[in-house]
C-alpha cells in the first residue's frame, strides 16, 4: 500500500474558534476519576490556548474533604501528570481559580453552602451569571444532586437569563427507555432542555466531527453516498483494554449500553443522515434523530439473527497475560454480561434501502481501532479477465477515528511492471502528519461549546429515547435468555459467531490490525 501525503493550503482553512464568555464551572464528583483523567487537564488546556475567559472559576464539590489549598495542590499534580511539561507560572495562575466545597449529596445544607460560595465567587470573578453544573458522579446520584440544586434555587428554569445556567450530565442516560424517561423527568423538573447538555464524548472527537466536514464541505462525496454506489458500511470500536477498575458499573451495563447505544449509533447517524440545512445545533440534531428513526425496527428474533454478543476470556494482549472478564474485580464470576456486540442494521429510507450497516464493539480485542469503513460497489464487469483478474477489489473509504486519526481511500492502479499489473493503492491523509500533533482531547471541545451555549455536539432527549426504543427488544431478549454470550479469547480480532454474521452475506470484517 502506498501513502500519498496531502497538502493543506493555508488560505483555505476556515478556523472560527471563539473564547468562552465569563463563567463559573461547578463540578460534582471533583475528586473522582473523570475529573482527574480528563476534565482538569482539558480545562487547563483551554486556559493555555487562551480560550478560557479571564473571568472564570472552578468550584469542585464532593464528599472527599479538601480545603481550597489542598484541592489546588492535588489538581496541579494531576495536570502535571497528564500533560507533562507545564510552565509553573501558567499552572499557578490557573490553579488560583480553583476552589472546593465538601459535603454530602443528600444533605440540604451542602447546597446552601454551595449557593453561598457561588454568590461570593461570582462577585470575585465577575462571571455575570454564567454558571455550569457538571455532574461527574455515578448516574445514581444525578437525581439527588439535581433535586438539591433545584431546592436551593440554583437551577432557575424559565427565569430571564436561565439559559446561561447549564447542567452537564455524562452518559449513560438511563439503562433503558423507561429509566431514561424517568431520569429526564427529574432533569426537566428543574432545568429546561436548553439548559441540559448530555455528553457523549465521541461527538467531541475531532475525527468524528470531521464526518460532517468530509460529507458536507465537499461536492464529490454526496452524489455517491447512497445505495447506488455503496455496498455496505462497517463501524468498529475495538478496544484492547478490559473493564479496568469499572467492573461494578460495567457488569450492570455491558457493551450494548456502554458503547453501542450512544457512541456507535451516534457515528452511524452522522455517517448516514441527510444534509442538515445549516451547522446549527437543532438542524444537525434533527437530522441525526430522523436517521435513527429510519433504522429498521428490531424484534426479539433480531437478537439472534442480527446481533451477536460475546464475552472475553483470559488471553494475551501483546506480551501480557490478562484475566477473563469473569475474573475481573467487582464482576460477578457467573456474569453473562456482554463485552462484545456485533450487529447488522438496515436504514429504511430512499438513500440506504438494502445497504447493510455492520457495527461491532468489543473490549480486550487485539488492538485499539475505531473506524468507519465505507465500501463501494465493485466494478460491474472486469475487463482484465484475460489477465487473470476476474474480480477487482472494491474501493473503500476509511474514516479512521483513532488512533492514527485520518482518512484513507483505497483504489486499483497500474503498478510498474508487466502490461497488466494492477494493485491496490491507498491514498491517506494522516491528521498527525498534516497538522503536526494529536487532535485535542474531546472534552476541550465539549467544555468550550457548553460555555458558549452551543448544543450541536450534545445529545438531545429525543435522540436518547429513539435509540433506547430501538434497542429495547434486544435488551429484553438477552435479559430473558439463559444462554451465555459466546466466549472469545482476549487479544483476538474476532470469533466465529461474529464472523458468521457478516460472512453469511458474502462479506468480511475489515481486520482491526489493518488500519
Ligand atoms: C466510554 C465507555 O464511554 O468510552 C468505556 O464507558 C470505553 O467503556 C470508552 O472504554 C471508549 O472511549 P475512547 O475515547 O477511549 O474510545
Amino acid at each position: 500500500m502506498n501513502d500519498i501525503c496531502p497538502t493543506v493550503l493555508p488560505q483555505e482553512i476556515a478556523c472560527a474558534e471563539v473564547k468562552s464568555p465569563p463563567c463559573g464551572l461547578v463540578v460534582f464528583g471533583a475528586s473522582g476519576d473523570l475529573v482527574r483523567r480528563k476534565l482538569l487537564a482539558s480545562i487547563f488546556e483551554l486556559f493555555r490556548r487562551d480560550l478560557l475567559n479571564a473571568n472564570f472559576y472552578f468550584l469542585g464539590c464532593g464528599r472527599s474533604k479538601f480545603s481550597d489549598q489542598q484541592f489546588r495542590a492535588d489538581a496541579g499534580a494531576v495536570i502535571r501528570d497528564s500533560l507533562g511539561d507545564v510552565s509553573s507560572d501558567l499552572l499557578g495562575r490557573f490553579i488560583d481559580k480553583l476552589y472546593y466545597v465538601t459535603g454530602d449529596y443528600d444533605d440540604e445544607s451542602f447546597y446552601k453552602s454551595i449557593a453561598a460560595r457561588l454568590t461570593q465567587l461570582d462577585r470575585a470573578h465577575s462571571v455575570e451569571g454564567g454558571r455550569i453544573f457538571y455532574l461527574a458522579v455515578p448516574p445514581l446520584l444525578y437525581g439527588t444532586i439535581v433535586e438539591g440544586l433545584g431546592a436551593a434555587g440554583l437551577s432557575c428554569p424559565g427565569l430571564p437569563g436561565c439559559e446561561r445556567i447549564r447542567l452537564v450530565v455524562e452518559k449513560p442516560f438511563g439503562r433503558d427507555l423507561e429509566s431514561a424517561g424517568e431520569l429526564n423527568q427529574i432533569l426537566q423538573g428543574h432545568f429546561t432542555e436548553r439548559q441540559i447538555y448530555r455528553i457523549d464524548h465521541y461527538l467531541g472527537k475531532e475525527t468524528v466531527q470531521n464526518i460532517l466536514m468530509l460529507r458536507f464541505a465537499n461536492a464529490i462525496f454526496e452524489p455517491v453516498w447512497n445505495r447506488n454506489f455503496i455496498d455496505h458500511i462497517q463501524i468498529t470500536i475495538a478496544e484492547s483494554v478490559g473493564v479496568e477498575h469499572r467492573g461494578g458499573y460495567y457488569d450492570k451495563a455491558g457493551a450494548l449500553r456502554d458503547v453501542f447505544q450512544n457512541h456507535m449509533l451516534g457515528m452511524l447517524s452522522l455517517v448516514a443522515m441527510e444534509p442538515p440545512v445549516s451547522f446549527e445545533s437543532d438542524r444537525v440534531r434533527d437530522e441525526k434523530v430522523k436517521l435513527l428513526r429510519c433504522i429498521r425496527p428490531l424484534t426479539g428474533q433480531s437478537a439472534n439473527s442480527n446481533f451477536v454478543r460475546g464475552q472475553y476470556k483470559a488471553g494475551l494482549i501483546g506480551e501480557k497475560n490478562v484475566p477473563g472478564y469473569r475474573q475481573e474485580p467487582k464482576v460477578d464470576p457467573t456474569s453473562n454480561t456482554e463485552t462484545y456486540v456485533a450487529a447488522r442494521l438496515f436504514v429504511d429510507n430512499w438513500r440506504w434501502q438494502g445497504v447493510p450497516f455492520y457495527l461491532r464493539t468489543g473490549k480486550r480485542l487485539a488492538r485499539k481501532d475505531t473506524e468507519i469503513a465505507i465500501t463501494f460497489r465493485k466494478v460491474p464487469h472486469s475487463m482484465f479477465i484475460s489477465a487473470g483478474l476476474p474480480y477487482l477489489p472494491a474501493n473503500t473509504l476509511v474514516i479512521q477515528i483513532q488512533p492514527e486519526e485520518g482518512i484513507s481511500l483505497s483504489f486499483q492502479a497500474k503498478r510498474p511492471g508487466s502490461k497488466v499489473c494492477i494493485g491496490t493503492l491507498r491514498m491517506r491523509f494522516s491528521y498527525t502528519e498534516v497538522f503536526g500533533g494529536e487532535p485535542p482531547e474531546a472534552y476541550q471541545r465539549l467544555l468550550l461549546d457548553c460555555m458558549l451555549g452551543d448544543q450541536t455536539l450534545f445529545t438531545r432527549q429525543d435522540d436518547v429515547e429513539v435509540s433506547w426504543r430501538l434497542l429495547a427488544p434486544i435488551l429484553q431478549a438477552w435479559e430473558s435468555q439463559s444462554s451465555m454470550p459466546y466466549e472469545y479469547q482476549a487479544g483476538s480480532e474476532s470469533f466465529p459467531q461474529a464472523d458468521r454474521l457478516i460472512e453469511s452475506d458474502g462479506r468480511k470484517w475489515r481486520s482491526i490490525c489493518e488500519a
